[in-house]
């Protein structure tokens, strides 16, 4: 069910060897197999191979009673090379062999000479990422069989690699934790559910974790989340992780993450129709790439950081209880809500762990959430939206996304549109009044409950966090995005 990873310098007689590769590196590669070198070249040009992203062959050999197999995968040129090409490159080598019944035990990697240390540690993140399944539910288990992966390098010695190694995998274990999460079955993944996945990581050191329930929210006053969740028999729940490790004489700022949990979206008695419910047990990937976070930051214990990790969760559901579009809800912040639509509910949930965060007075927030289909319709299903009342908070946060290799992209907040959310009868109202530019308007909402002297992003993930099919390096579910952004933005890889 694992991966073990080892590095060494020299190739040797493997049964499975991969070679990844710059366009400028086909010559030298081939070169390491001597005599086979003119007949691996010339089956390249049969291929048409000139190693560009996303090319690849294989040379298959058989000898006596050995054979043995060599792929060799493009990668481009140099000046393209990104991170989340790397990152799909290696993650579709060891997804290849979960999605399909090849019996692999061992292979080894040969790795472009131009990897640096950064680039090797993306590489060993997008290995780890590929060999997973959510197959819990299946009667015929996918094929996760451990794997040796002997990875070939020469730039790098043992200790650097060792270290790499056991960050990639830390951090690929939060990942896969976010995806855990997401993937789960709504009727199992409740809010207290996902407050004991949130507490078990507060076991290890310089996590704590703080759980409210159904009660302590109304005597709180955290009715956002009560009125949204009131409708359901699975109650909702405010979870508040902390990671602190400061050194005394280091100043360190306190950063806030806050990530919608809603375990289930069925829109409440603003019904989704049939179509468009399947799919929103995902409505809680925000809250799962924060538990993700945590998860990855117990491992890696980085030092001067102090994160506090907000999820506000419940499960949007109709009912003689459920809260309707005409209420007015009044939440932690004192600012009425008139509720329009009940669809529209991970806003309402958000504004009171925004008001929360205000509170707990931390020098920066960032929110996450699968907040809008219309951020979709704007971005497509591989790029979030970002939305920043910062520009240094935004420009940073792409940074990050970059050296992620997760895409997302800024989007205004265009004060022509605030009129479009003015209630006449409370402070503001859940859903606009026109349905152009929905993530614009929602990200707004969430703007009126932010403490305008804090730095602020709200990252709407609706599109990248979930995929219905399968792509060559990605199981179908749960992605996990999100984490490895967040990590990056932390200083913590
Ligand atoms: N959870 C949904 C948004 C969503 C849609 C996420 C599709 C992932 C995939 C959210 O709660 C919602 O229902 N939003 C409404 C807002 C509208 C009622 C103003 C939407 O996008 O239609
Ligand atoms: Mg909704
Ligand atoms: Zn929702």
């Amino acid at each position: 069910m694992a991966l073990f990873i080892t590095n060494t310098n020299n190739i040797t007689n493997f049964e499975t060897t991969y070679h990844v590769l710059l366009n400028t590196e086909l010559n030298k590669s081939f070169s390491i197999y001597g005599n086979l070198k003119k007949q691996i070249s010339q089956f390249a040009q049969s291929q048409s191979f000139e190693g560009n992203y996303n090319e690849s062959f294989i040379f298959n050999e058989i000898d006596n009673d050995k054979s043995s197999s060599k792929k060799f995968i493009g990668l481009g040129a140099k000046k393209d090379l990104t991170n989340e090409k790397i990152f799909r490159c290696a993650s579709s080598i060891t997804y290849s062999i979960v999605s399909s019944k090849q019996k692999i035990s061992s292979l080894q990697i040969v790795l472009s000479n131009s990897f640096d240390n950064i680039k090797v540690e993306k590489f060993l993140m997008g290995l780890f990422y590929g060999h997973y399944y959510f197959d819990k539910y299946k009667s015929k288990k996918s094929n996760l069989n451990d794997i040796n992966i002997t990875i070939i390098s020469n730039n790098i010695s043992n200790s650097t690699f060792t270290k790499i190694l056991n960050k990639s995998k830390n951090v690929i274990e939060g990942v896969n934790m976010t995806r855990l999460l997401v993937n789960e079955q709504p009727e199992i993944l409740t809010p207290a559910e996902l407050a004991k996945y949130a507490n078990k990581i507060s076991k290890r050191k310089n996590v704590t974790c703080e759980i409210f329930n159904e009660k302590d929210l109304k005597k709180m006053n955290m009715l956002g989340i009560w009125n949204v969740g009131k409708g359901s028999a699975n109650m909702p729940r405010f979870i508040h992780l902390k990671y602190k490790s400061v050194s005394k004489n280091k100043k360190t700022k306190k950063i806030a993450l806050i990530g919608k949990g809603m375990t289930y979206d069925s829109g409440g008695l603003s019904l989704k129709p049939a179509d468009y419910m399947v799919t929103m047990k995902m409505d809680m990937a925000g809250a799962g790439c924060v538990v993700g976070v945590f998860e990855a930051l117990s491992l890696l214990q980085p030092q001067n950081l102090e994160v506090h990790g907000l999820i506000p969760s419940a499960e949007n559901m109709p009912g003689p209880n459920a809260y309707r579009p005409d209420d007015v809800v009044v939440g932690l912040s004192g600012k009425s809500i008139e509720v329009i639509n009940t669809d529209a509910e991970g806003r309402v949930i958000l504004s009171d762990a925004i008001e929360y965060a205000n509170r707990l007075k931390v020098s920066e927030m960032i929110d996450l959430a699968t907040l809008t289909g219309a951020c979709m319709v704007a971005l497509g299903n591989y790029t979030a939206g970002l939305f920043s009342n910062t520009v240094r908070q935004a420009e940073k946060i792409l940074k990050s996304s970059n050296n992620a290799g997760e895409k997302i992209w800024e989007l205004p907040l265009d004060e022509d549109l605030r009129s479009s959310i003015e209630s006449n009868i409370a402070d503001i109202k859940n859903s606009a009044s026109t349905r152009y530019g929905g993530a614009i308007t929602a990200a707004m909402f969430l703007q009126h409950f932010v403490d305008k002297s804090i730095p602020w992003s709200h990252i709407d993930i609706a599109g990248p966090a979930y995929i219905d099919s399968k792509r060559p390096w990605l199981a179908p579910g749960a992605t996990g995005f999100g984490v490895m952004t967040l990590l990056d933005y932390l200083g913590a890889i």
